[in-house]
């Protein structure tokens, strides 16, 4: 529904004025009748790899918000995009007019696919554009088509992307990646993330069309915006809330929470319909506002955690749909799910997530059931094309009963948001559903979402942030958390100026920092308390990297690999002062039990983080191992590496190399054994190889001789982690991205 109802002619669709005439240079037409009512597609957009592409069919069916034959409902338009050993299956949408964030329009003839391609070359598309009646939400197909559309293919061709930065177009799309428990970028970046989980209702904002009840103006960020960002309609709108985006992106925040309805909710200010209830119609104009939001969020390194329910409206599309009886799933729903998917799945940095306190019996009597969640969940990943990360947030006390059935592969969960009441349970209720995860045989992304109480209080309050620093931010960290985000309960609908909890933001990036610069690997490193001493100090560690925090300082005893040489230094968590690690030295370990590291260089009863790398193990580049799209994929048994078995004790090729299909018994190689790649004769290449393990990177080794486990002065370290059964082993040029892939079946 619009709020103003003139059209803007000049405003351009989802580019700023600059970009625009680069759209327009690039855009490729193809006209499909040539006859006098004007029906083409075109594309535009950068066509670069991790950038939003537009599909758009011009002169099809006109349609209106408000129309009898309701376009939403009646009209199912899905475009295929391949490339070689890669296709995407994208729900589109109606468009009104094309311009509909300026314009305001509620009515018009323009369709539309945004879509973004994830490796560089040439991509084909293939419209599917059907009509009939509630065909947008029959996944079983049918329909009439829809001419001249259906059918129509085309292609385009996809260049490296040129961005830098916190840019995710830079970066590539956040993914979870099977076996792990953080999301990465395609690039290769992982990602831990710092985000801001008040207020709830961000896009409960004054500035988009249709928002009457908006309870945001963000005033104070207005000065944030700068020239060239988006801004929507005739009057500009939108300034305060991009400069908000633009102020927490400056204070290292890389994800904010978003509900797009809080219909009967706490907020009660957000719905993407023409009406607060109107589920069945959806506000073309309102949507493609918050598209310029996320589209700009996405530029900006700010990831759109999008939560789909509130507790309280977890069964609003079932109790009106007259249809559905208890505890069904209503088409409303799927067509909800449909048009959010179809608005903002072209993000990189999207992350979603079923429902807020999800399954709480609380007053409301809205409370969806195990079958209603597992059947949401099989629905909505089915829709979405890029395997995003699918999360879901419930009570606290409630974890164990709603999560526990969606455990392991049978759902297509991929994560927890975790609500923890107590604070000083952070640690030990992320460690819960680490370690649940991974025993059911798929570890969840684990995020700490929300924490109980008043939440995180602003600086003016609370200026050093001590608590949250050391329950939540660091007790998540080292259980194998995903990442925090900060809930503040006196704000979680009226929170305004972000800059009230700067210090918060501060203290979270400074950990965020060490991670960087420090280079430490969290994403193959493990919950291991065990290895410090003193029931209340937490360590995260894998056999070269041990990240210990002490949350009251102390001596710290460690457990390390008997007489070897470590390299230890102190990271300052508190706000204020470098970065750097203090008292960096290296030691020698005890020759068995506890090595005794030491007490922090000043402050010694306050927190502290002490990092200690193995002497000799490589640590992974700061910078993305693979800064080109992903390899195309694997011709196997060639490309520039061979495979060999190595015994470790002897540091001796026993084997290979390895045919590209390979059964190796585990009686029949050394006790302690490790993998090793040579560059094939011939084949020139320079730089180091990244070893990677069933699609995710088990280890980056920067100079010959590249062995899986890593190596030191001579002395091969035994591959360890080798996992019985099938495996795919690939090793990966770090320059270049050359790669070979073998598999391996290895009978334990
Ligand atoms: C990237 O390339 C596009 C054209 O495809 C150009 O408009 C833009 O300025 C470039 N951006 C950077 C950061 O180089
Ligand atoms: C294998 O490695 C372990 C220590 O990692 C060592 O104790 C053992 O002697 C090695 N060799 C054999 C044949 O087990």
């Amino acid at each position: 529904m619009a709020r103003h109802g003139a059209p803007f002619m000049a405003a351009p669709i989802r580019f700023t004025v600059a970009a625009v005439i680069a759209a327009a240079a690039l855009m490729v037409a193809v006209p499909v009748v040539a006859a006098k009512k004007t029906s083409y597609i075109a594309t535009t957009g950068e066509k670069r790899v991790w950038h939003p592409m537009t599909l758009t069919l011009y002169g099809g069916p006109w349609a209106s918000e408000s129309a009898a034959k309701n376009p939403f409902m009646n009209y199912r338009l899905t475009t295929t995009f391949t490339t070689s050993g890669r296709k995407y299956v994208v729900p589109c949408f109606w468009a009104a007019d094309g311009r509909a964030a300026h314009s305001g329009a509620t009515a018009g003839s323009v369709w539309r696919c945004l879509f973004s391609p994830d490796v560089t070359g040439l991509w084909r598309w293939s419209v599917s554009f059907k009509s009939g009646t509630n065909v947008a939400v029959r996944s079983g197909g049918g329909g009439a088509s829809v001419s001249p559309f259906d059918g129509q293919t085309g292609s385009f061709w996809v260049r490296k992307s040129n961005k830098t930065g916190r840019d995710f177009r830079g970066k590539g799309r956040l993914r979870p990646v099977a076996g792990k428990r953080h999301l990465r970028h395609d690039n290769g970046e992982w990602f831990m993330k710092h985000g801001a989980d008040s207020p709830e209702n961000f896009l409960g904002y004054s500035g988009f069309d249709n928002t009457p009840k908006a309870r945001h103006h963000y005033a104070s960020h207005r000065r944030d915006w700068r020239g060239g960002h988006p801004a929507w309609a005739k009057d500009r709108r939108g300034k305060a809330i991009i400069g908000a985006v633009n102020y927490l992106a400056s204070a290292g925040v890389n994800s904010v929470y978003a509900m797009p309805m809080t219909v009967g909710g706490d907020a009660k200010d957000t719905w993407p319909w023409t009406t607060e209830r109107g589920m069945w119609r959806y506000d073309v104009s309102k949507l493609s506002q918050w598209g310029l939001l996320f589209d700009h969020m996405d530029a900006h390194g700010v990831a759109v955690h999008l939560v789909l329910s509130e507790t309280e409206n977890e069964e609003l599309f079932e109790r009106a749909d007259r249809n559905v009886k208890g505890r069904g799933f209503s088409d409303a729903r799927r067509l909800y799910y449909r048009e959010l998917v179809a608005r903002f799945g072209h993000l990189q940095g999207i992350t979603w997530n079923l429902g807020e306190e999800n399954g709480w019996l609380d007053g409301s009597r809205q409370v969806n059931t195990d079958w209603q969640r597992k059947a949401f969940l099989a629905h909505f990943s089915a829709l979405e094309p890029y395997g995003a990360l699918l999360s879901l947030h419930t009570y606290p006390a409630d974890k164990k009963r709603v999560y526990t059935p969606l455990l392991g592969k049978a759902t297509p969960l991929t994560g927890v948001s975790l609500q923890v009441a107590g604070w000083p349970n952070v640690h030990k209720e992320t460690l819960q559903w680490v370690h649940a995860s991974r025993r059911a045989g798929k570890p969840w992304v684990v995020s700490v979402d929300e924490i109980g109480g008043k939440g995180a209080l602003p600086d003016a309050q609370t200026p050093d942030h001590d608590q949250e620093r050391r329950d939540v931010l660091w007790g998540a960290l080292t259980a194998g958390a995903a990442g925090v985000e900060w809930y503040y309960q006196a704000g979680d609908q009226s929170l305004e100026n972000f800059r009230g909890h700067a210090n918060l933001w501060k203290t979270t990036d400074r950990a965020m920092r060490l991670l960087r610069e420090q280079r430490v690997p969290y994403w193959a490193m493990d919950p291991a308390d065990g290895l410090v001493e003193g029931k209340r100090n937490w360590a995260l560690a894998n056999s070269d990297v041990i990240l210990v925090y002490l949350p009251w300082g102390g001596r710290a005893r460690v457990r390390l690999a008997p007489s070897s040489a470590y390299k230890v230094g102190w990271f300052d968590p508190r706000l204020g002062g470098s970065t750097a690690l203090r008292g960096a030295r290296t030691i020698q370990s005890a020759a068995r039990g506890l090595t005794t590291v030491g007490s922090p260089p000043w402050k010694a009863n306050r927190d502290w983080a002490l990092l200690i790398r193995r002497e000799g193990s490589s640590s992974p580049p700061v910078v993305p191992v693979r800064s080109s799209p992903p390899a195309p994929p694997p011709v196997t048994g060639s490309g520039p590496f061979a495979f060999y078995v190595v015994d470790a004790d002897t540091a001796k090729v026993v084997k290979g190399p390895l045919a590209a299909r390979v059964t190796l018994r585990r009686s029949d190689l050394p006790t302690n054994f490790s993998i090793r790649v040579i560059r094939r004769k011939g084949m020139s290449g320079s730089g180091g190889v990244r070893f990677v393990v069933n699609g995710a990177t088990e280890r980056v080794e920067g100079a010959a001789p590249f062995l899986i486990a890593g190596d030191w002065k001579g002395k091969v370290f035994p591959w360890k982690k080798a996992p019985c059964g099938k495996v795919t082993l690939a090793a990966v040029a770090t320059v270049g991205g050359a790669r070979s892939t073998i598999e391996a079946r290895i009978n334990c």
